[in-house]
């Protein structure tokens, strides 16, 4: 069996920075109420005329550099993502094209939260079935744009950005389990009901402001906290391991009272935890491989460590994944 690993990652934060501040002139809130229920303190957001695959192609650039990759090298690119440039083409076309890496058979996945898990899980497939050599494996975002500025109740919590990660067969270490799971009977807790065939745009649809993301917060937050210990767990399993052998885990950063509350029924302190919620707020799918990116350059991952990657989102989907570094 062929170990596929990660062997180069990238990531691109947009400039304009968002504080608690700053949506306190905007919606009814507070800093003390962001900061204490979701551990959030500020977020990125693009400037006017920057779209997804404007933060893909940069996060993708640092990835191959770290890869010590050319961008001909690649012969995939999956592109997980939620707010696509637009309903079609694939955002990963336009990723390609920018890239300049013509050899890349590219499309797009939707997994909401977990969607670079799901990406990272097909990609790997590939290269282990010898279809593909090298993988470009992207989630990004630009959630600014379907965001209601209007909703204190979800304003808060969402920011742009992009994380890319470059997959190959590696000689050490690698994937050593992933697991994904869909429960589809809960659309309805997350979601944004306007702009597809079900209510495609109109007058009435803007009017209602259908274009935004609807969130039940509450029950999502109890599902998160059980459905992403129980999927570390299994993935854990898989891998022969458990959870006193990891390292660190780079959890889905949607609310850190999520994050602190599985790593509680996980048995898992504190420090084994990565965050980057405060700096970014929720990025989707851009979340969990921008936090692993910034994990492995501030020297929290080492050679020979056991990571646990673990995301949850609107689908509801999550997936878990366990790497030897
Ligand atoms: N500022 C001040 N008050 C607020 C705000 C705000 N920004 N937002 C909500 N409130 C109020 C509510 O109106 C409510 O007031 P009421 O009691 O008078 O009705 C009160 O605060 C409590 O609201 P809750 O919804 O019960 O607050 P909770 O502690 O659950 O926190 C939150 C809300 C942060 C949204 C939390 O439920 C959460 O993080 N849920 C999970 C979100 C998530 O995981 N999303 C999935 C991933 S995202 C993806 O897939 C794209």
């Amino acid at each position: 069996m062929k170990k596929i690993g990660i062997i180069g990652l990238g990531k691109f934060l947009p400039k304009k920075v968002l504080t608690n501040a700053d949506l306190e002139k905007m919606v009814d809130t507070s800093d003390e109420w962001i900061t204490t229920r979701t551990g959030i303190k500020k977020r990125r957001l693009v400037a006017k005329g920057e779209a997804t695959s404007d933060l893909a192609v940069k996060a993708a650039e640092e990835a191959l550099k770290d890869a010590k990759l050319k961008p001909l090298d690649i012969d995939l690119i999956i592109v997980a993502t939620i707010t696509p440039d637009m309903p079609f083409p694939a955002t990963a076309c336009f990723v390609q094209e920018k890239l300049g890496a013509k050899n890349a058979v590219s499309f797009d996945i939707s997994a909401a939260c977990a969607g670079f898990l799901y990406a990272l899980t097909i990609a790997q497939q590939f290269i282990a079935r010898g279809n593909y050599r090298n993988a470009l494996v992207i989630g990004a975002e630009v959630l600014s744009s379907v965001t209601d500025w209007q909703d204190r109740n979800t304003c808060v919590l969402f920011g742009d950005g992009a994380g890319a990660a470059v997959l190959s067969e590696v000689k050490s270490g690698g994937i050593l389990s992933t697991y994904l799971g869909t429960d589809g009977s809960k659309t309805g807790l997350l979601f944004i009901p306007g702009g597809g065939s079900r209510n495609p745009v109109s007058r009435e649809s803007m009017s209602h402001r259908m274009h935004y993301i609807k969130m039940q917060g509450n029950e999502l937050f109890k599902l998160a906290v059980t459905i992403m210990a129980s999927a570390a767990q299994t993935a854990l399993k898989a891998a022969n391991l458990e959870c006193k052998d990891i390292d660190l885990v780079i959890p889905h950063q949607a609310n850190m009272r999520i994050i602190m509350a599985m790593a509680k029924k996980l048995g898992l302190p504190k420090e084994k935890i990565y965050l980057n919620i405060d700096r970014y707020g929720n990025m989707s799918s851009a979340s969990t491989v921008t936090a692993l990116c910034e994990a492995v350059k501030e020297g929290r991952i080492q050679k020979g460590d056991i990571v646990l990657l673990d995301a949850f989102g609107a689908g509801l989907v999550w997936g878990a994944c366990v790497i030897k570094w």
